[in-house]
């Protein structure tokens, strides 16, 4: 690894609920406009890390720093206004407005606003959404369509480009083509290719590791509510990877820089 700082650097996050451990002194590091990928078996506290991360959860131990500075998050948009933009494989879009409107959803651009007396301003949402959608790579064909006529990837296609086009620090991917088609599947990621290439730091939740292994430059293993592991993905394949998340293969019998790290 390298010794800048990092964009993200967790150490020891930890959740218990009541007497379950969800997660266990998870230690985690992702640098500047690097992807990574976090998998891990059903259960084996992925999602629970990433509820701590986005401020939908508080956390029962443990610290959390953003370019190096240490930060919490009081909640969603806590997480969101400090940087942190997530996309979950449910969509949190509104399907009777338009493409613009849901780019902007609770971010308003206003023409004026005087308490009840806000007038929106939609020629300019409607201008930065065109402008957000180009540099993403997305091709939507009639801004004015309402989200109702569109398939589920074109769907997650403007969430991930809102998403793209807010994030100020990185941003999540909560198993983002876990209920799409092929083709729609492969749009998506060649979005996050784009966003590597822009440099945008983002993390991915799969279980797809054809996915994993064609997206992110590294590899973290959870299991049973800890990180046991990571791994650079070019140092790496798919068997070993499985066997991790499994058990089958003891992280300790890797002799790696990486597997010491662990
Ligand atoms: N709100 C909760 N209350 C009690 N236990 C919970 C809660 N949320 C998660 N857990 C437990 O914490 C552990 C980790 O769950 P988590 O949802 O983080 O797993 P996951 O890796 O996301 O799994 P999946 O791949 O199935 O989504 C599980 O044993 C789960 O039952
Ligand atoms: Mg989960």
């Amino acid at each position: 690894m390298t010794t800048s700082t990092p964009v993200l650097h967790i150490n020891g996050l930890t959740k218990h609920y009541g007497g379950v451990r969800a997660l266990s002194e998870a230690n985690f590091v992702l640098q500047n406009g690097e992807h990574a990928a976090i998998v891990g078996d059903n259960g084996a506290g992925k999602s629970t890390f990433v509820r701590l991360i986005t401020g939908v959860e508080q956390p029962s131990a443990g610290s959390i720093a953003l370019d190096g500075k240490p930060v919490s998050f009081s909640s969603p948009l806590n997480a969101r206004e400090q940087g942190i933009e997530t996309v979950y494989q449910t969509l949190a879009l509104a399907e009777d407005l338009d493409v613009p409107a849901n780019i902007f959803l609770g971010r308003e651009i206003t023409r004026f606003n005087l308490g009840p007396l806000s007038v929106l301003n939609h020629r300019a949402m409607r201008e930065q959404s065109i402008d957000m959608l180009a540099k993403t790579g997305v091709n939507i064909q009639d801004m004015t369509e309402s989200l109702r006529g569109m398939s589920g990837g074109q769907r997650q296609c403007v969430a991930i480009a809102r998403a793209a086009g807010f994030a100020k620090k990185l941003i999540i991917l909560d198993e983002p083509t876990a209920a799409l088609g092929v083709q729609e599947t492969a749009k998506v990621e060649d979005i996050i290719k784009g966003l590597k290439q822009r440099g945008v730091p983002l993390i991915i939740i799969s279980h797809n590791l054809r996915q994993v292994f064609d997206l992110v430059d590294r590899i973290w293993v959870f299991r049973q509510g800890r990180i046991i592991c990571h791994r650079r993905t070019s140092e790496t394949n798919p068997q070993e990877i499985v066997g991790l998340i499994t058990g089958a293969i003891d992280p300790a019998s890797l002799q790696s820089e990486e597997a010491v790290a662990c």
